[in-house]
């Protein structure tokens, strides 16, 4: 039996009625890691593991929720809306969030169940928000927008889970598309679709198996040293609004002012922003070793400058470093502190890197990798039974 055909089972078990179904994807990055919340540019892309909601109005104020992979049920109104980390802390933030735009939200009857595995950067959080706020809006009839959507699993996060996180991971989650990454300009909030093509070479992430919680690490502490660069610059050039408008040359001129921690994170962002670009210039022009080179020199950045790596994810890039005959390219991925490593490397070459990391990395750090190859897809959308 299919995971949905459980899902759907479930439902009817428990519900007595006919569910809509509607599925949201994880996401990856190929490149671009925390300059989305500087209004840089980003590269990521939805792919095949989601979170399935099957779903019914129930007429009432009621939401009545089943985690099925969690074997939990709860029950909430608006009213009852709290902070937390928990999932339904999300699911509370969703629906007041559709509730501050000013939209009559009505109660659900729902089960979920996720291909999304937590806390490895797969944003399955971000799925979770997106799939539930365009299910409301589906079922309600709210017309709200794909970018409404995401701002609404945004408001989640920022205000029900105390994540300052930017707008990449629900935007993938809504706008992704089969077989192609988004080059999304962050300011802008438009995309370009960039056709993928690997040619010989596929993207595999190996999952340090290092559980992150963005809420719990560095990740606001990051942004706030962002902001206090631009508060800094501010004072001289007014019109600064974020690390976006902010040259090279002029960050430098401010080093002493801002700091060595604030000047260091504040430079990792503006090269990061300009890397961005010039490696969607690569992938456009299909030339994926300059590309892979960029990845590289990214995951330094992240790991030495903006101070978000952790000891297993250098470990899979140097070991990915150690293989460039075969790895082309190799990152941390998504906020950092744990989670997975992206790297591109040549299909035939797949099941040899798995058996290699497995054993190298369970020698160092007693733990054991998983490694998962994903299929860029469309984003949030219903399914028709
Ligand atoms: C997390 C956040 C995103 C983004 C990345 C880092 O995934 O949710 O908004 O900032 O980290 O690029």
């Amino acid at each position: 039996m299919s995971r949905k055909t459980r899902l759907h089972q479930l439902f009817i078990d428990r519900f007595k009625r006919e569910p809509q179904i509607f599925i949201a994807p994880g996401r990856i990055n190929l490149i671009g890691e925390h300059t989305d919340y500087n209004e840089g540019f980003v590269m990521p892309a939805a792919i095949d593991k989601h979170v399935i909601f099957v779903i019914a109005p129930n007429g009432t104020d009621q939401f009545n929720i089943v985690a099925a992979d969690y074997s939990e049920s709860k029950s909430f109104t608006l009213t009852d809306a709290v902070k937390g980390d928990s999932w339904e802390n999300y699911l509370m933030g969703v629906a007041s969030g559709i509730r501050q735009l000013g939209f009559d939200v009505k109660g659900v009857d729902c089960v979920f169940g996720s291909t999304i595995p937590v806390g490895a950067g797969l944003s399955s959080s971000a799925a979770l928000c997106c799939g539930f706020g365009f299910a409301l809006s589906e079922l309600g009839g709210l017309g709200i927008s794909r970018l409404g959507i995401a701002k609404i699993a945004q408001y989640a996060e920022h205000h029900f889970a105390g994540v300052m996180c930017g707008i990449m991971d629900q935007y993938a989650s809504v706008f992704g598309e089969e077989d192609n990454a988004l080059l999304l300009d962050c300011r802008s909030l438009q995309h370009e679709t960039v056709y993928a093509n690997l040619g010989d070479y596929t993207i595999v992430l190996t999952d340090t198996k290092v559980k992150h919680a963005l809420a719990s690490t560095g990740y606001n502490d990051r942004r706030a040293s962002c902001e206090t660069a631009i508060r800094v610059i501010a004072t001289r050039y007014p019109d600064i609004k974020s690390l976006r408008d902010v040259p090279l040359m002029m960050l430098l001129a401010f080093q002493d002012q801002l700091g060595e921690d604030v000047f260091v994170k504040a430079r990792y962002v503006v090269e990061q922003i300009e890397i961005t670009q010039r490696a969607a210039r690569y992938l456009k022009e299909e030339n994926i070793h300059e590309f892979g080179k960029l990845m590289f020199t990214t995951h330094w950045g992240l790991s030495k400058s903006y101070d978000v790596s952790c000891a297993e994810l250098d470990y899979l890039v140097e070991l990915a470093e150690l293989s460039r005959d075969f790895v082309i390219g190799s990152r941390m991925m998504g906020g950092g502190f744990g989670g997975c490593t992206i790297s591109l490397m040549l299909k035939e070459k797949v099941d040899f890197w798995k058996g290699y990391v497995h054993e190298k990395y369970f020698a160092t750090f007693k733990k054991e990798p998983d490694f998962y190859l994903v299929n860029l897809s469309r984003g949030v959308h219903q399914i028709h039974t």
